[in-house]
């Protein structure tokens, strides 16, 4: 109940708007949020860099419905990859296709994506298309399939959420195109007709979409904080002699630091998801959603820090 009442609100722009003025608020969102501009998430990434960890720099926003924002949204994703390749960071690129036009025209969509995906080309940093609810996963896999994948090849890469019935069938054609592929839970409220309502089942799934992966995929990316997975890819990897240079575990900013650095000890390649910008809100939603003791975990560490201050 209140995980589908989060989502919810994440919904809700005139919340947003309400919530963004509020200090408190902003002062929530930090726990996840790497600040609201570019200088501050590059400030986050060097911090992993400094700690073995690499990133994936996503400026929020999604549900663009005006071609200007759109055009917008993909030239400060454009700059993300200048700055990432004059500072030398150890980092990639994530982006929504939503963020980029794909309400508005799908047209200016693909053109904004072609231009990002051309100046990655140039500067060799990969691009990781988001997988957003199932009102877009079709349209972004043929995107990804028909046009990006076979134009940039290696350059570009997609999102599988383990949550969906159609996942499978999805995971067997990007295995055998040997796309490369981020596997995670899903994050959307979904009807039962397309995901998995009982989470035992998106284990399940997460398990035997990521076996796959590892064992017939290219460089797939596990996202989870799951710790029972996590403990399960390794023992895959070790019995099925699948070397730690042939996937990358990857976590979202401010989720279960200690596991990440427990895991750059270990030996593993790991990955952290590092959203910034000023629409924080439902990325911050879908957060607490997934894990509502966040909301007393983040408040008192906010009230702690007012404390001491
Ligand atoms: P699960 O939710 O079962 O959590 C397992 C454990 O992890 C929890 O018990 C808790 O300890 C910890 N944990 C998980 N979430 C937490 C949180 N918010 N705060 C504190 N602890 C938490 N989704 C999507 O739909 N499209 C996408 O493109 C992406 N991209 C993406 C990239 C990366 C790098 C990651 C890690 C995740 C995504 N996701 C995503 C989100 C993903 O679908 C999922 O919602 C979250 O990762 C949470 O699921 P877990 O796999 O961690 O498992």
């Amino acid at each position: 109940m209140l995980r589908a009442g989060l989502l919810y609100l994440s919904e809700q722009p005139s919340i947003f708007r309400f919530i963004r003025s509020n200090a408190l608020a902003k002062k929530l969102s930090s726990r996840f949020v790497a600040g609201e501009t570019l200088d501050t998430a590059v400030s986050a990434v060097k911090e992993l860099n400094a700690q073995g960890i690499t990133a994936s720099l996503d400026l929020l926003g999604e549900s663009v419905h005006s071609a200007e924002a759109a055009r917008a949204a993909a030239g400060t994703a454009t700059l993300m990859l200048d700055r990432i390749a004059a500072l030398k960071l150890k980092a990639n690129i994530s982006v929504k296709l939503t963020q980029f036009g794909l309400d508005a025209d799908p047209k200016l969509c693909a053109e904004n994506l072609h231009r990002l995906l051309d100046r990655g080309r140039e500067l060799g940093i990969f691009v990781r298309i988001d997988m957003e609810s199932t009102e877009y996963t079709q349209r972004t896999l043929e995107l990804f399939s028909t046009d990006l994948r076979p134009a940039y090849g290696d350059g570009v890469g997609v999102v599988i959420q383990s949550m969906l019935r159609r996942s499978k069938v999805d995971v067997e054609q990007l295995v055998a195109s040997q796309a490369r592929v981020r596997l995670c839970k899903g994050a959307y409220q979904e009807p039962p007709t397309v995901a998995f309502p009982d989470k035992r089942d998106v284990d399940r799934s997460y398990s035997e979409l990521m076996e796959m992966l590892l064992e017939r995929g290219n460089y797939p990316g596990i996202a989870t904080h799951d710790e029972a997975l996590i403990a399960r890819a390794k023992g895959f990897a070790k019995d099925h002699a699948i070397g730690r240079e042939r996937f990358e575990f990857q976590m979202l900013y401010g989720v279960r630091r200690d596991l990440q650095q427990r895991l750059v000890r270990e030996g593993y390649h790991v990955r952290v998801y590092v959203p910034f910008g000023t629409q924080w809100y439902p990325y911050l939603m879908r957060r607490l959603a997934e894990r509502p003791a966040n909301i007393a975990f983040i408040l008192g560490n906010v009230l702690k820090e007012g404390v001491r201050s």
